[in-house]
């Protein structure tokens, strides 16, 4: 795939970009959605005030029905967010309010801390605990199942470990999990894996939640989906204007549907760069993106197998997420050097730090591949690497 020229960014600056785990760059076609919701409408989202409101009302409907469609749902169970990290806030805090004493949430170290620490934070006023599945099995999904009891009440997992690259085969596990528990809650974080394939809540998930700026959308947008029985029965986190029906001095009614959980303008010009987003995607071809990253990172792995002093920590993980490091260099230095060279990745455990425990270490350099990266950036990544020597390293320090 030639897409470099779609990308500012990549035309600018000189540098070979494998930090997609942490952001993706911007094609042209999302900057200028960006643009043209400043110029040409510009208002908010009131329907029928002026013909421009209505312009962006009609703008956002539409928008809106793109995004449910990486749900496989409906715009109403589209609830606009900043990301997955205040998406997941939103449900473990709502949740905390309806689930039992006693009750268990199945977590697991892979998690990122955006799915871990809400639900610590609520354990602190709420009757609920934690629990970690032990992650023996080769698949996360045996030992997620394995590890729910008659307590657990919620699942909520990461379809892929921003660190490990993994895909969680969620359809075999919901149905799974639904044959023998209905009420069960399962929260999927899909922040890692909706870049490279939709999500299917049809299968019976709850919740699900992702951040634009992974798959080349704005930052500061995301969205959480949420099924139906929960549009009424979980709080809002956001309360204000737009998310009440009437207001007395004593109370208010929450408005309806996605509208409850959204207080507060909606960041028009995000959501109309994310929808800008999804079609770009979606007309180079999902399957074709994730392949495009599978066989980056077969050739990735290959290539590095010819430099003996670099680890590879997961080279069978099917998403072009690539942990290595270099034989006794600290990650946070090799990463340096690599910065100095012209490479950007990332070093250390990317704020899933449980992950540590399953991964059984901490030391590494994250490379994480996307659909504009080739095989010839990592023919220099490696040609690079090979001229790397041991003291080297503190060549960007001293
Ligand atoms: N969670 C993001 C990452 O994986 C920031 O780097």
């Amino acid at each position: 795939m030639n897409l470099k020229n779609d990308f500012p960014w990549l035309v600018k600056n000189k540098y070979i970009y494998f930090d997609n785990g942490a952001t993706t760059l911007k094609p042209n076609c999302v900057i200028d959605a960006i643009k043209k919701y400043y110029v040409d409408y510009g208002t908010n989202v009131h329907n029928l005030d002026s013909k421009f409101c209505y312009q962006t009302f009609k703008a956002i409907q539409n928008a809106r029905q793109t995004i449910a469609s990486i749900f496989n749902a409906q715009a109403k169970n589209v609830v606009f967010c900043s990301g997955a990290t205040e998406g997941l806030s939103l449900i473990a805090h709502g949740l905390a309010h309806v689930l039992p004493k006693n009750s268990e949430v199945l977590l697991n170290d892979f998690e990122h801390a955006s799915n871990l620490i809400p639900w610590q934070h609520e354990t602190k006023s709420k009757h609920f605990k934690l629990k970690f599945a032990k992650l023996q099995s080769k698949k996360i999904e045996d030992s997620i199942f394995n590890a729910i009891s008659s307590k657990t009440k919620v699942v909520s997992i990461a379809l892929t470990s921003n660190v490990y690259g993994n895909m969680v085969d969620y359809k075999t596990l919901v149905t799974k999990i639904r044959k023998k528990w209905k009420d069960i809650v399962i929260i999927a974080d899909a922040a890692q894996y909706i870049p490279y394939k939709n999500v299917d809540t049809k299968c019976g998930i709850d919740f699900v939640v992702c951040s634009a700026h992974k798959m080349l959308g704005p930052t500061g947008i995301g969205a959480v989906y949420v099924a139906n029985k929960w549009l009424n029965i979980l709080p809002p986190l956001r309360f204000g204007g737009g998310m009440n029906e009437v207001i007395s001095h004593s109370s208010f009614t929450y408005a309806h549907e996605f509208e409850k959980f959204e207080g507060g303008s909606l960041p028009s010009a995000q959501i109309l760069g994310w929808q800008a987003a999804i079609k770009y995607l979606n007309k180079v071809g999902r399957e074709k993106i994730y392949q495009h990253g599978l066989e980056l990172k077969k050739y990735f792995v290959k290539r590095a197998k010819e430099i003996k002093n670099l680890i590879i920590f997961n080279p069978n993980t099917p998403l072009s997420i690539i942990l290595i490091n270099y034989k006794k260099v600290h990650s946070q230095d090799f990463a340096n050097w690599l910065g100095s060279k012209g490479f950007i990745v990332r070093a250390g455990l990317s704020c899933a730090k449980l992950s540590k425990h399953p991964l059984k270490v901490d030391n590494f350099v994250r490379v994480s591949l996307y659909l504009y990266n080739t095989k010839q950036e990592i023919d220099k990544f490696i040609n690079t690497v090979k001229k790397f020597k041991h003291g080297d390293e503190l060549s960007t320090i001293i």
